[in-house]
């Protein structure tokens, strides 16, 4: 049966991986989280250096110390990082706030695309994060692009924050949001931005369930060419 490489990119707390869970699950296909593997690189770097600014010339000749694999199925997935498990540890609010700064440089981002394209080899594959559409998967054949008003999203982030433990303000999770998006959208290797051939889907007034059933559609139209 044909597999596809399906990529979900666009805006922090969109539910991209709400609906690459769903996917993935849906079709039995892998589900790669990219932001997931860019936290856990922070976090290496936060463990080493948790007062002080990251040093990022030590950062990058570390890179190879650094091991990052996911366990489990779509819905319960589990990260590890040099086989400690990071699932939680990765969404604090230290490393939503270094995150980006991480993400922009170019030899992390090197580094993380070449794994990322080992994970997607034998496709069958729900990628989701900034640039799987435009510098990751170029070629991928189902391309997704989600956005959502600022403040639609910052509650939404703030709500599973809260869920998980992490308090801290809606304002601080709304600045946090606009200077990530900021981030990313400006910087010079691999901005977040639409690929050309991406379907862009705006979240902001609809439920999970609406979206999920748009894409869902769409995969299916793309499965059947
Ligand atoms: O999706 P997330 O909030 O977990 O992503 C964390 C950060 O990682 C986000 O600020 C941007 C960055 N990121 C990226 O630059 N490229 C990706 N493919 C995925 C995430």
């Amino acid at each position: 049966m044909k597999k596809l490489i399906i990529t979900i990119d666009g805006h922090a707390a969109t539910g991209k991986s709400t609906q690459a869970k769903r996917l993935a699950k849906k079709l039995g296909y892998v589900y790669v989280d990219t932001g997931a593997m860019y936290r856990a690189i922070t976090l290496f770097a936060y463990q080493q250096e948790p007062i002080g600014e990251i040093d990022y010339n030590l950062l990058q000749q570390s890179l190879d110390q650094i091991q990052i694999h996911f366990e489990g199925k779509a819905d319960a997935q589990q990260i590890f990082l040099n086989g400690t498990e990071v699932t939680t540890a990765i969404r604090k609010p230290e490393i939503n706030n270094l995150v980006s700064q991480v993400a922009a440089k170019e030899p992390i981002r090197f580094f993380l695309k070449k794994l990322q394209r080992e994970l997607g080899a034998n496709k069958g594959i729900v990628m989701d994060g900034r640039d799987i559409g435009t510098v990751v998967f170029p070629e991928a054949a189902c391309k997704f692009f989600l956005t959502a008003n600022v403040s639609v999203r910052a509650q939404r982030r703030y709500e599973e924050q809260l869920a998980q433990g992490h308090e801290e303000s809606l304002e601080a999770v709304l600045t946090n949001l606009k200077s990530r998006d900021a981030l990313d959208e400006t910087r010079s290797v691999a901005p977040l931005k639409k690929a050309a051939d991406a379907i862009e889907i705006d979240v902001s007034d609809q439920t999970i369930e609406e979206v999920f059933e748009r894409l869902y559609a769409q995969v299916l139209e793309k499965l059947a060419l």
